[in-house]
């Protein structure tokens, strides 16, 4: 494209004035308290409020946190709204409650019932039973409280890690299994972190039913803010663990120079984003830090992310490979296989945003302006509900030009996922149907083998967010494989069929 690749658009470049009519408000209200933030490496500008409400480290509740920033506060609780693009956004359908006389719900739209393909994909998994569309920030603790795959399946405490503000009820349970300091302890102090993995390590292996009773919001400002100086901070420990094992591997990540940077120093400390990381990365780590594939490791449930060997899908499955992880048995073909969960982290690590050094707020939080001043929008959404400052702060085109431009990389997204599925599905019907004919897990092992790589690369792609635009060149080349293996795995079957002569094995 022809644009000039630009920075993030500089903040608060009307700051001055801002400061003015603020220092004249508060001469005027001369109560109330103008709190300077403490200049921070991280951010660029300093940002002053009025400092109505006294946020801490044990503050949950955004309302609190609304009273000195309320237009960020509004925009925070507008992810309750519910507006659909072709292929994102909400959509809540009502449905029947879950007693006699119940009100009908909203819920979000079925992705089983729109695609039925996706029942055979996942038979034998909680996904199966239930699996929806994604919605808005303010749904995701009672859409999670609320799915069959909890009410009907056990499910772990780790579950919450992306579900609910979480910070503090970590640290409780964490001093109460011996972690050393207070709760007012800075997050980042030595006692702060005790506090926050061994919570995270008690509460992973709980029980879903009690762990839930631990937490009351979604996700809130105290997970993304430092409340001293409302810098962007990482809470989320297995995302500080993962980013460790990625900076551990060498896959080249150019986006996030200050891995790049770490490697060439002795290694004495492991990397760590809270005091490594610039502003411009935290503005995607902060996402990654739930956006992403994981897997819950061992009798501990410990939520991990795989980027061990690095970041691309071919990366992910060797690792999962090397430690024997399988997701479940598939009922049909009795193949080990894997589910990919929204691996928005991940594609957009492939694309050319992120190696323009575009992060996920560019996109999903742009600037707006309220008044004199610009803030980062907080009502969290698909960008396509708002390209003007979404997109066109870099792309001089008309919005319908910038929309037909997604459009046209979706569409062949969605064209390739589609044969890729259908050849998933093939190949199932086929291993069980020679299952059922009496074929031995010998005869059958190699076309299992091939599932597990096509149902994997397929569902990486259907379960990443944004139908290939984070990085369309990879979303084709992935799902041109899912389709390539699940036919080989056909070939194998009928090879294997066959009365035993020496045949060379398919190319992998
Ligand atoms: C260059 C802009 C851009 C960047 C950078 C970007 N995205 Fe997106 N994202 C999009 C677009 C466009 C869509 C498709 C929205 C649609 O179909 O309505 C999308 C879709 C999504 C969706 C689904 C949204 C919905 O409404 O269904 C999620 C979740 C998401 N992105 C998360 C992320 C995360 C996390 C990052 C960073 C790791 C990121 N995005 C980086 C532009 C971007
Ligand atoms: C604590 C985990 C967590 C963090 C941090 C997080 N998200 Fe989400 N996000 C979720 C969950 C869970 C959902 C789905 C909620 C549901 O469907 O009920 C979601 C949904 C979304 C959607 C879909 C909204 C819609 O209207 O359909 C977008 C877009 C999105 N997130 C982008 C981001 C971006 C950008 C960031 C970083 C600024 C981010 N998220 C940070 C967990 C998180
Ligand atoms: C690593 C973070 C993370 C963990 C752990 C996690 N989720 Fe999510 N979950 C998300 C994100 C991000 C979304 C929104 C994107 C999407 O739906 O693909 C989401 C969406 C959902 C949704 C709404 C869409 C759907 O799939 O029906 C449900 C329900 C849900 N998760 C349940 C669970 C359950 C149950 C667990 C534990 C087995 C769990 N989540 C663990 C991050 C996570
Ligand atoms: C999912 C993470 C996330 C949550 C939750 C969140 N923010 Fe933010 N916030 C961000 C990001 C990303 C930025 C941009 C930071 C940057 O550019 O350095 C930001 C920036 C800010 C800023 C700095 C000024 C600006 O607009 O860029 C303020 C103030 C702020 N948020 C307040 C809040 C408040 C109040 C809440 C709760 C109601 C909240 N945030 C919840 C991610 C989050
Ligand atoms: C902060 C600046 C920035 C923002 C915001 C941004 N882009 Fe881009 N976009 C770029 C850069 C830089 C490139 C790479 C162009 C180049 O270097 O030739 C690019 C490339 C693209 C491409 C070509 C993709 C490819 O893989 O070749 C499309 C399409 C695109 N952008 C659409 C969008 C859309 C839609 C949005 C809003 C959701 C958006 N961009 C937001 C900077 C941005």
């Amino acid at each position: 494209m022809p644009d000039e690749p630009r920075p993030a658009p500089a903040r608060s470049r009307a700051l001055g004035l801002w400061l003015t009519a603020i220092a004249a408000s508060a001469a005027t209200i001369g109560g109330l308290l103008l709190l300077q933030n403490i200049s921070e490496r991280k951010r660029e500008a300093q940002h002053p409020f009025l400092k109505i409400a006294d946020l801490t480290e044990t503050t949950i509740d955004p309302a609190e946190w609304g009273k000195n920033f309320p237009s960020h506060y509004d925009g925070y609780m507008r992810t309750a709204d519910n507006q659909s693009t072709r292929f994102g956004g909400s959509e809540a359908m009502p449905v029947r409650g879950g007693g006699a006389g119940e009100p009908p719900r909203a819920k979000a739209e079925s992705k089983l019932e729109a695609d039925p393909r996706l029942r055979t994909i996942f038979n034998g998994y909680a996904f199966a039973i239930d699996y929806r569309e994604r919605r808005g920030h303010a749904f995701m603790l009672d859409d999670q409280r609320d799915t069959e795959r909890v009410k009907q399946r056990p499910q772990p405490g780790a579950c919450l890690n992306c579900h609910a503000s979480n910070v503090v009820a970590f640290r409780e349970s964490g001093i109460k299994q011996g972690a050393p300091g207070t709760l007012q302890d800075p997050l980042n102090s030595e006692s702060g972190q005790a506090q926050l993995f061994k919570g995270f390590e008690h509460v992973n292996a709980m029980k879903y039913s009690d762990a839930t009773q631990l937490v009351s919001h979604p996700v809130t400002c105290l997970d993304c803010h430092d409340p001293a100086s409302m810098a962007l901070r990482i809470t989320k420990p297995a995302f500080l663990e993962g980013i460790r094992a990625l900076a551990g591997s060498d896959d080249p990540v150019p986006h996030l120079p200050s891995i790049a940077q770490w490697r060439r120093t002795s290694r004495a400390t492991p990397y760590d984003p809270n005091t490594l990381a610039n502003r411009q990365e935290m503005r995607s780590m902060a996402c990654g830090q739930c956006h992403v594939e994981y897997y819950f490791k061992g009798e501990q449930k410990r939520l991990t992310f795989p980027w061990h060997k690095g970041l691309k899908i071919d990366q992910i499955e060797a690792y999962y490979n090397e430690v024997g992880w399988a997701d479940w048995t598939h009922a049909d073909s009795g193949a080990k296989v894997l589910k990919a969960q929204h691996p928005e982290f991940e594609l957009w690590s492939q694309g050319i945003h992120a190696r323009s050094g575009v992060s996920c707020a560019d996109c999903h939080m742009p600037y707006t302006r309220q008044g004199a001043i610009k803030i980062s929008d907080h009502q969290v959404r698909s960008p396509l509900l708002n390209v003007a400052r979404a997109c066109q702060t870099c792309h001089n085109y008309t919005e319908s030009e910038i929309k037909d431009r997604v459009d046209i990389i979706q569409s062949r997204t969605k064209a390739q996922l589609d044969r890729a599925e259908i050849a998933v599905v093939d190949l199932i019907k086929d291993i069980k149907a020679a299952k059922d004919a009496g074929a031995t897990d010998e005869q059958l092992r190699e076309a299992r083998d091939f599932q597990r790589k096509a149902q994997f690369r397929t569902d990486f792609l259907n379960a990443e967010n944004s139908m290939g635009f984070h990085a369309p060149g990879e979303a084709l080349r992935i799902l041109g494989e899912a389709a390539d293996y699940a036919r080989q795995g056909q070939i194998a079957l009928f090879k294997s069929a066959q009365p035993r002569q020496p045949s060379p094995a398919p190319p992998r």
